[in-house]
């Protein structure tokens, strides 16, 4: 917080929307709020603000014109009919580092606890009492850390074998939550020398190598430059080392990078290349959900089963894909027989498409944004994942529970 950005929300355009940078934004019912949060913010040096007057709803449709959540969101539910609903609706559009502050007209102790069941941080009876908010405007108060619990899924993708569709798959599920979902996501290629993420998405290079170097103290800014935008909601995280070079990854600085990761996105998407070893398993069994993909060869299948074998007794879903991703040919099983094989039926089927090279020739262009059958199926996956078949989305309860 420089001194320049703490007199912002004196500016003029501190008040106005667009893409710009907003560390707290306030929507609030009255005036004599919307003053009142503006003169402390600027006395705090709370870093820029925005104000408006309005409901939950117009603070869940500013969150998702921003490309970047703000710190602090403040929300006002004196006039909402139906508070707790439209909170966790609110939930769902920022990331799980938001810290939301609730005003209200109510002193109601059972929507007090309905609201910190949720996950805010804290919840302030009208008119505010710059002694209450104050330190959320400052960002230092005690009950933020613990109410900001709060994590991202953490999503591993490995396939059975080489080949299978892996990296296509992966970025196609975070396109589709990215761009489709509204989610934050971060899409990791794990393959220190140039995974098929890099060349999907055209890009070239990448900070993974930094940020597991300094994964002990990413801040916002290191992150910043590590992570290679791709739209507004999808960040991507690559490397390209030389081949000559050893790269060996602490398991230490991998967990560290999720851990802060999985505070700043909504989903952390790892393309878990195919080197097994400790840190491979202990990918597969931290992740909220694992993507398995396989494909219908011998080896394909027997892999298959010993991955599954590894993730016994682990918490967690595994979603099973069997991707065709070559032509029916001889030799190859049927799905039935496979399911037979590995004790459990696939979750989703990804057809063979034959359009795809064409596609992938494109650099930068995901599939999923293309369309064809291997694109529907992506997004049938990534509504199995997600929990989204038409139904209400899950709110911050399950997002931490879920993990
Ligand atoms: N269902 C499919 N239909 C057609 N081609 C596919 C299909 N799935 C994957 N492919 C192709 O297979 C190749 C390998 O995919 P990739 O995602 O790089 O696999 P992995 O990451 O598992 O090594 C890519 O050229 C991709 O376009
Ligand atoms: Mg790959």
């Amino acid at each position: 917080m420089t001194p320049a950005t703490a007199h912002s929300a004196n500016q003029p355009d501190a008040k106005s929307k667009g893409s710009a940078l907003h560390e707290i934004v306030a929507f609030v019912a009255d005036s004599d709020t919307e003053a009142a949060l503006e003169g402390l913010a600027a006395q705090q040096q709370a870093g820029p603000i925005h104000t408006a007057r309005g409901t939950v709803r117009d603070a869940i449709r500013f969150i998702y014109k921003l490309s970047r959540s703000p710190r602090l969101l403040i929300v006002d539910i004196s006039q909402a009919e139906l508070p707790l609903s439209e909170i966790d609706a609110l939930a769902e559009a920022c990331e799980p580092s938001v810290s939301v502050v609730v005003l209200g007209e109510r002193q109601d102790v059972g929507l007090f606890r309905e609201l910190m069941r949720l996950g805010v941080a804290d919840y302030l009876v009208k008119p505010i009492l710059p002694d209450l908010i104050a330190p959320y405007l400052a960002g230092a108060h005690p009950r933020l850390s613990s109410h900001s619990n709060r994590t991202g899924k953490v999503v591993a993708i490995a396939g059975a074998r080489g080949g299978v569709g892996v990296s296509t798959i992966a970025t196609g599920i975070a396109w589709n939550l990215a761009n489709r979902d509204n989610r934050r996501c971060v899409l990791i290629d794990l393959n220190p020398y140039g995974g098929g993420i890099g060349v999907q998405l055209g890009i070239e290079g990448g900070g993974l190598v930094d940020a597991l170097e300094n994964a002990n103290n990413l801040d916002a800014l290191f992150l910043e430059r590590a992570l290679t935008q791709h739209g507004p909601r999808l960040s991507v995280l690559t490397a390209e080392q030389p081949l000559d070079t050893d790269m060996p990854m602490a398991d230490k600085a991998v967990e560290a990078l999720i851990q802060t990761l999985e505070r700043q996105f909504h989903y952390v998407i790892i393309d878990l290349p195919r080197l097994p070893g400790s840190l491979y398993a202990y990918i597969l069994r931290r992740a909220g959900v694992r993507v398995l993909v396989a494909d219908r060869t011998v080896p394909g299948v027997r892999d298959l089963t010993r991955m599954l074998g590894l993730m016994d007794d682990t918490a967690g879903r595994s979603i099973l894909v069997l991707n065709d991703s070559r032509p029916q040919s001889e030799g190859l099983a049927e799905r039935t027989m496979i399911e037979d094989t590995i004790g459990r039926p696939f979750d989703v089927r990804l057809a063979y498409d034959k359009a795809m090279s064409r596609v992938v020739d494109n650099l930068g262009e995901p599939l999923a944004s293309v369309g064809g059958v291997f694109a529907d199926g992506v997004r049938e996956l990534t509504n199995v994942l997600s929990g989204q078949h038409g139904k209400r989305r899950k709110g911050w309860l399950q997002l931490v529970r879920g993990r």
